[in-house]
């Protein structure tokens, strides 16, 4: 009999193909993801679900989850919205898709950084409004990139594409990153600091940490203080590692020069919300890893981590318990 699976998304073709020819499928067919009801009743049922950052797949969840069930196949690199300590304890597999994601999530990064340095954003807003009427000397003034300090907050595979790519602007780069050894990223031409020395020296600060219970809050009102009043902070990991009240009262009385971010607290981030009113802050929806080369890797990578964790076999990318 073919494995039975739950796919809580219409996910590209690429992967969708997969799964539907290895198992016996079903796909829920909305934009909107599956209220958390119809997760745990789909987990009573199957033998593995292909999710994503929307679902809350939370202790109780997987405490109802049938014996038969094997897999939580996360389609991103984050697993944040899983509880992997109950999903192991429950030898449940979780597997996500590193690595096929990195460049595209730096690319936004950097496309950040540039909106956020050269105030694209403000500049079509300020065509947008009838004020452009002439060729001005000193209108929307940005900052350079070319001799300015980039701090990277964890040097994971994507804070190393974003330095790479922060190399191409001759930037200099500082990093934050506990687990690295300086003579290793001195290779890659970047300093390990303290995070107090590379808030204190940025010129743009740029979140690469996962959401976990040692980084949540990690860029608190303490933090921001710390960092210069022209210094620009970008967020492309997840919203709750920024204080987010702390960053709109930071960037309204200038502690800070702004902010641009690809993820927020919540989202998604209503229209009305007063983080999207401040000039000097720029907010674009999670879109790190859209574009279409990356999504049909991330859904074809989730799509081989479901079907070899549903037949007992070893998964390609396994979060392993810690
Ligand atoms: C991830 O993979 O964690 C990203 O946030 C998805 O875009």
């Amino acid at each position: 009999m073919r494995p039975k699976v739950f796919v809580s998304r219409i996910i590209p073709e690429a992967g969708l193909k997969l799964v539907r020819e290895a198992c016996d499928a079903e796909v829920w067919p909305d934009v909107m993801p599956p209220p958390y009801e119809v997760l745990t009743e789909k987990v009573k049922m199957v033998d593995g679900m292909l999710c994503t950052l929307n679902d809350r797949i939370d202790a109780a969840l997987i405490e109802a989850a049938g014996s038969q069930f094997k897999i939580f196949s996360q389609m991103a690199v984050g697993y944040d919205n899983i509880n992997a300590k109950a999903a192991h304890a429950r030898g449940i597999l979780i597997g996500n898709t590193p690595g096929v994601l990195t460049d595209a999530t730096a690319d936004i990064a950097f496309a950040l950084l540039l909106a956020a340095a050269r105030r694209i954003v403000e500049g079509m807003e300020y065509i947008r409004e009838g004020k452009w009427r002439t060729w001005e000397p000193l209108a929307l003034l940005g900052a350079d990139l070319s001799g300015a300090t980039l701090g990277i907050i964890g040097l994971g595979r994507i804070g190393e594409a974003v330095a790479r790519r922060a190399k191409g602007f001759d930037m200099r780069i500082i990093a934050y990153s506990p687990s690295k050894k300086a003579e290793d990223v001195a290779k890659l031409g970047i300093e390990l600091v303290s995070l107090d020395e590379l808030l204190q020296q940025s010129d743009f600060v740029s979140i690469h940490v996962p959401l976990n219970d040692q980084t949540r809050g990690m860029i608190n009102a303490d933090a921001l203080g710390k960092m210069k009043p022209t210094a620009i902070l970008i967020n492309t990991a997840r919203g709750p590692i920024v204080d987010q009240e702390a960053l709109i009262e930071a960037a309204k009385n200038g502690t800070i020069g702004g902010a641009a971010l690809d993820v927020t607290t919540p989202e998604p981030l209503p229209s009305d919300h007063p983080l999207l009113y401040l000039p000097n802050v720029t907010v674009v929806p999670h879109i790190g890893s859209a574009s279409q080369r990356t999504r049909d890797k991330m859904a074809t990578m989730a799509a081989e981590n479901l079907i070899a964790g549903v037949n007992g076999q070893p998964i390609p990318n396994q979060v392993k318990p810690s």
